[in-house]
């Protein structure tokens, strides 16, 4: 991965790539614990340029870095606080900003928007959402999550939930979905939000057995994880549609009743009244332990593209 882009899941990432992530990662998580990080990024540097609001990408990619010794350098709402409310285009951003750093963690609200940072940069640049595109290293922590609270990967029926139109994260997830075997999906959404085709057909050269739904009784005991997502409404042009969907799934005990004791619930959050704090509790929520492995992936990804040769 060393000296790669992180733009797409579908773009290089392998099961052997995915399995040496995993022990790095658990390896970071280690010597967070036991507060010994070795500083191997010690003297490089990383930007963080996001031009949508983040909480959990952005402090845990910063956090990331600083654990590993590393410096950074960041700009939230860079669509206000940027040069780019001068007229300067992403790519002289990029160009600029290549030149002050090792890595550049780009957020933007145009898909495509890391792969034209890509094409115009000297150093990396990490995807951390473009638009209804992809959100990679999220997925790469949901897997990871999966992995950890299952205890496998393969084998799963795993249900996608919410606004899986517009769900970077679900997209990026199932391209990685996609390196696992025997893995069953059930896409349950509004109308309105299914999967793009282009998903799907993804979704049919893997193999990979799914089933539409809009309903969340379709839900039980075989579902081994249901990965909830809130409806987007930054992606919406009218805001009465918006209204008309939000609220159109809410997971509280009732839906736990659904699931099996062994089931997890992932959400890639914010939740915005998708899962009731009723859930929180539950051994089944797994979300924000999810979160938190987001320090331990990223942390992991910084390592293996950053190292010194
Ligand atoms: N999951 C996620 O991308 O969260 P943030 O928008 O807070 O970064």
């Amino acid at each position: 991965m060393e000296k790669r882009h992180v733009i797409s899941t579908a773009q290089f990432f392998d099961r052997p790539i995915l399995e040496k992530l995993f022990a790095v990662a658990r390896q970071m998580e280690e010597q967070v614990v036991r507060h010994q990080v070795e500083p191997v990024l010690s003297g490089r540097f990383m930007a963080s340029l996001f031009y949508e609001p983040s909480t959990r990408t952005r402090f845990s990619f910063e956090a990331a870095m600083q654990h590993l010794g590393g410096s950074v350098i960041s700009t939230e709402a860079a669509g206000q606080f940027s040069s780019m409310i001068k007229g300067e285009t992403l790519e002289d951003s990029i160009r600029v900003t290549a030149g002050y750093v090792d890595a550049i963690v780009l957020r933007h609200p145009e898909t495509g928007a890391a792969e034209r940072a890509a094409a115009v940069s000297d150093v990396p640049i990490i995807n951390a959402g473009d638009g209804n595109g992809e959100h990679p290293t999220q997925a790469l922590l949901d897997i990871y999550t999966i992995q950890a609270e299952c205890g496998r990967i393969d084998g799963l029926k795993v249900a996608l939930v919410g606004d899986i139109l517009n769900s970077r994260t679900i997209h990026s997830l199932l391209f990685l979905l996609g390196l696992c075997s025997d893995i069953e999906v059930l896409l349950i959404s509004p109308k309105q939000l299914r999967l793009p085709d282009k998903y799907k057909q993804y979704l049919d050269e893997k193999h990979m057995p799914y089933q539409e739904f809009d309903r969340l009784d379709c839900l039980d005991e075989s579902i081994d994880v249901m990965y909830m997502t809130r409806v987007q409404k930054e992606r919406f042009k009218s805001v009465e549609e918006y209204e008309k969907l939000k609220a159109y799934f809410v997971v509280g005990k009732s839906v736990l009743s659904q699931l099996k004791a062994e089931a997890r619930i992932l959400d890639p959050l914010p939740r915005v009244g998708t899962i009731l704090e009723e859930v929180d509790s539950d051994a089944r929520a797994a979300y924000f332990r999810q979160a938190r492995n987001g320090l331990y992936v990223r942390m992991a990804l910084l390592r293996e593209i950053l190292k010194q040769p």
